[in-house]
């Protein structure tokens, strides 16, 4: 066990001695949690194969599961991949700072254990800054992954970190709720076409006008089917303790269908919980359910998810009841990450 110490720190203009402190910290090869524009990353040193080893003790992540690297500069891209195609610096011209994440090729720099051994590398620039004032008082790329217990639902504010990493880890840079709530969007360039691996803060629509055709690979595979394309996203991931029952169907049969759901779950005497849009949250009136408004908008939606699954374990729920919303845009970030904490499984209505 280590002390975390947590530090408040402004979301805009961030002040200089906490980023110092957590600065040195990254330095001397300790593990620093801090607010990124789409969730808590917990970062240590991408070039100290010791200190990334740190991240996967303290989230309990298998070493199969590769972590990203974040930079704050284009001249930081050399230093950590290799055989960079001219698209890259398209893409990151257009979408850097923000939620894109690309697969490279990886220089010898990066230690093997940041990629799960992998020839490649995951790299993206955020546009916090708090997230940017780190990065530069370190100067370094710093590798990672959510701020969250393996398998949990994703960090967005540092009270689910501490939550989850509290004796763990060196130091939270407290900078209030990350601002998107999913993570960023995965784009995999070392193949002959480029692949989306996970649906994220840049909507798939927006890579579309580069690259048509784009495809998206379904990671929605168990280790022993067709193998698994983006290692590490396995069936149950961001999962609340509660087991998580996911609805999808037309709208008018959603809501009775779900309510009939929750009243046979709580006839098996289970606590019952629900996740719905602002404008469905009376619908369930009347029953004996913690119910939790996500809000209107899939933006609003993005950002409470995480807590609200939080929220609803710390409510002590057996069960969440949540359905899908669309698939464009950020709904499809929102519906990959509701069927990975649904472990695969959607009640069809
Ligand atoms: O928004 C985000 O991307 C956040 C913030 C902190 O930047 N980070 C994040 O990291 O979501 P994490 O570790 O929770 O998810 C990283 C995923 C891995 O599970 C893996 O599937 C994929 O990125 N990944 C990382 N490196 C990869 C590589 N070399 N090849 C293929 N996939 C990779
Ligand atoms: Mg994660």
């Amino acid at each position: 066990m280590v002390v975390t110490r947590v530090f408040n720190v402004s979301p805009t203009s961030p002040e200089l001695e906490p980023i110092q402190a957590a600065a040195d910290v990254l330095r001397a090869g300790g593990l620093v949690a801090f607010p990124t524009e789409t969730v808590y990353g917990l970062g240590a040193n991408a070039l100290d194969s010791e200190a990334v080893g740190r991240i996967f003790t303290a989230k309990g992540r298998p070493a199969s599961d590769p972590i990203i690297l974040h930079l704050y500069q284009m001249a930081q891209l050399e230093l950590v991949a290799q055989d960079i195609p001219d698209f890259a610096y398209e893409l990151a011209g257009q979408f850097w700072p923000g939620p894109l994440t690309l697969i490279l090729s990886r220089h010898p720099n990066v230690p093997a254990n940041v990629s799960a051994g992998m020839p490649t590398v995951a790299v993206r620039m955020p546009s916090h800054p708090v997230a940017v004032a780190l990065l530069k008082a370190t100067n370094l790329p710093v590798a990672a992954p959510s701020a969250n217990r393996f398998a949990r639902p994703s960090a967005t504010s540092a009270d689910h970190v501490r939550q989850d990493l509290d004796g763990r880890i060196d130091i939270i840079l407290d900078g209030g709720a990350a601002v998107i709530g999913v993570e960023s969007t995965i784009l995999d360039l070392t193949k002959e076409q480029a692949v989306v691996l996970r649906p994220g803060g840049v909507p798939l629509e927006a890579l579309q006008d580069l690259i048509p055709n784009l495809q998206v690979v379904s990671k929605l595979l168990r280790e022993d089917e067709q193998g698994i394309e983006a290692p590490g996203m396995l069936y149950r991931h961001y999962s609340p303790r509660a087991e998580l029952r996911l609805f999808d169907g037309e709208n008018a049969v959603l809501i009775p269908a779900m309510r009939e759901d929750a009243i046979k779950q709580a006839g098996l005497g289970k606590k019952v919980g629900m996740l719905l849009p602002h404008d469905e949250s009376h619908l369930v009136d009347g029953l004996d359910i913690n119910v939790v408004d996500l809000g209107t908008t899939e933006a609003e939606i993005s950002h409470r998810l995480f807590d609200a699954m939080r929220q609803l374990d710390g409510a002590g729920v057996d069960v969440i009841l949540v359905h899908g919303f669309s698939r464009t845009g950020l709904g499809l970030a929102l519906w990959d990450r509701l069927l990975r904490a649904a472990e695969g499984r959607v009640i069809s209505v």
